[in-house]
């Protein structure tokens, strides 16, 4: 009776060192599983992961436990990173796992720290200021975040795209060169000449995208259109740039049109 007392007495002294089943660390821990999703290792042992250092836990002048191994290596034991991408995102190529993930668990999917668009505007603060306040986001961020036109860990496309959308400000008007967009817009925005409901920028029925974007030297829509948000309607960009210029769009809307005032040309208006 005494010996098995004094057995267990040994055995909580010395489970910090040894012992590191998943209960004795959620007694203190408890609160890094305590979300929605858990992270299967985690859930499982701790000791996956992390293993002591020997020195007694815890403790304010020495780490406990030491990491399995470093970030991002230690990810990659159990997740391959299965094809390189032409173009990875920086965070991805530096190994900054932790910069998107929580290694224990997370209240969304894919154990991300953030949920997302808020994860990826923790980062960007150039694009968090045209999509919050004031400003009007593109509708494709609110319904589906910044992921339904990026990818998150890599791209084959420049700009981590999930598709076709030119660098160039003046490029052949061919619809695969914008495909971007027409994963969710309707072609004839650009493709027919004369429309009555392909578009609201018409002047009358003579489609004004169309006149803007034909021919070997059509616009890109970046030209006159901010794609994450802008405080004009219809995302229409503020200031347009040609060559070292910068120019005030002027745009002005009104119930059957608009009018802008580029610098490209005088001032034009159209009325549907
Ligand atoms: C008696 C409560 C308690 C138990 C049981 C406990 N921890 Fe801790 N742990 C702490 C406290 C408190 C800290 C913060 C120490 C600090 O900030 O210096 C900590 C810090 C840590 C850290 C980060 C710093 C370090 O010392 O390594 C890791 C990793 C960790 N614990 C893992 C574990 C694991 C794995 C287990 C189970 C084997 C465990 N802990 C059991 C209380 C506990
Ligand atoms: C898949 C690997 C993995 C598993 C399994 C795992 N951890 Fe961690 N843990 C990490 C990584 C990586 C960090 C460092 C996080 C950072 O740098 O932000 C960490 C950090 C910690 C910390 C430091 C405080 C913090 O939140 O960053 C504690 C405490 C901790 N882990 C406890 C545990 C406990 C308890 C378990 C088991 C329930 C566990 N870990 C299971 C990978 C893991
Ligand atoms: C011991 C193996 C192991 C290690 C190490 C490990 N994971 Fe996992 N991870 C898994 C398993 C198993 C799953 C669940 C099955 C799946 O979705 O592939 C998973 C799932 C995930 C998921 C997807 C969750 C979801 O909802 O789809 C992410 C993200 C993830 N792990 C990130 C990490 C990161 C970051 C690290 C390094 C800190 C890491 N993992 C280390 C085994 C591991
Ligand atoms: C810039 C943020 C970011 C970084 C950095 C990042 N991830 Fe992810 N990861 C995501 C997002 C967002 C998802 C979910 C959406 C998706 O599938 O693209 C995801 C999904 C995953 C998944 C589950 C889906 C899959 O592809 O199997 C795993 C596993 C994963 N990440 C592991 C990692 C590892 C390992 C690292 C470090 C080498 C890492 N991630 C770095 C944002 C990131
Ligand atoms: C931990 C910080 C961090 C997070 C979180 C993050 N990024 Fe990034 N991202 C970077 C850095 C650093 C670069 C490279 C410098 C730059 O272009 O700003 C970058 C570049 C980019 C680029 C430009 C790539 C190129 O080739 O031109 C895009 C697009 C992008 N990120 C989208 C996202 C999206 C979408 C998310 C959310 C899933 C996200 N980022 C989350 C740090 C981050
Ligand atoms: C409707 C599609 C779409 C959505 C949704 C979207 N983006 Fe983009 N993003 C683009 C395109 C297209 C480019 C390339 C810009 C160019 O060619 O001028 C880009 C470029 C970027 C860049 C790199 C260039 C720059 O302007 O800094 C970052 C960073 C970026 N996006 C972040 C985000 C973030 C963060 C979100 C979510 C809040 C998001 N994007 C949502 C289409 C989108
Ligand atoms: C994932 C779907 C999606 C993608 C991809 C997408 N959009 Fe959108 N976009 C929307 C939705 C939804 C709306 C709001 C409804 C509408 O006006 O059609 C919208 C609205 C717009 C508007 C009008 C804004 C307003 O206030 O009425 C413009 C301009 C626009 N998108 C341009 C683009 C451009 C340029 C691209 C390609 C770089 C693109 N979109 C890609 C979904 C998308
Ligand atoms: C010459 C400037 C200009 C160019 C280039 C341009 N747009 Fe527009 N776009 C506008 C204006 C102005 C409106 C507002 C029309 C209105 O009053 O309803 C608009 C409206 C839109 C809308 C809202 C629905 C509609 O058609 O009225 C979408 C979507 C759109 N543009 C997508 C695009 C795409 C995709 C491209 C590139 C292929 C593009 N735009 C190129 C000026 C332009």
């Amino acid at each position: 009776m005494i010996q098995l007392l004094i057995i267990d007495f040994l055995i909580i002294l010395t489970l910090p060192y040894g012992g590191s089943t998943k209960t004795d660390c959620l007694s203190c821990h408890g609160d890094l599983l305590e979300k929605e999703m858990m992270h299967y290792p985690a859930e499982d042992d701790c000791s996956t992961c992390h293993e002591s250092t020997g020195a007694s836990h815890p403790s304010t002048d020495s780490a406990g436990f030491r990491l399995m191994d470093k970030v991002p290596a230690l990810c990659l034991y159990c997740h391959e990173e299965t094809q390189q991408k032409t173009h990875p995102h920086q965070p991805v190529a530096e190994g900054n796992c932790m910069g998107c993930h929580d290694p224990h668990a997370s209240s969304g999917s894919s154990l991300l720290s953030l949920p997302e668009p808020d994860l990826c505007l923790s980062c960007h603060k150039r694009i968090s200021r045209l999509v919050q306040g004031k400003m009007k986001a593109h509708s494709a961020i609110e319904g589906g975040g910044c992921m339904s036109c990026h990818q998150s860990h890599g791209s084959d496309m420049r700009a981590l795209l999930v598709d076709h959308y030119p660098e160039e400000d003046y490029l052949p008007a061919l619809t695969e060169n914008f495909e971007l967009c027409f994963l969710c817009h309707d072609m004839d925005l650009m493709e027919a000449e004369e429309t009555e409901w392909g578009t609201g920028f018409r002047n009358g029925k003579k489609n004004l995208h169309w006149l803007h974007v034909n021919g070997d030297k059509g616009r890109n829509c970046r030209m006159c259109h901010n794609i994450h948000g802008s405080p004009l309607p219809f995302l229409v960009e503020e200031y347009v740039g040609f060559g070292n210029w910068v120019m005030e769009m002027k745009f002005v809307p009104d119930e059957q049109g608009g009018s802008c005032l580029p610098g490209c040309h005088g001032k034009l208006s159209y009325q549907r």
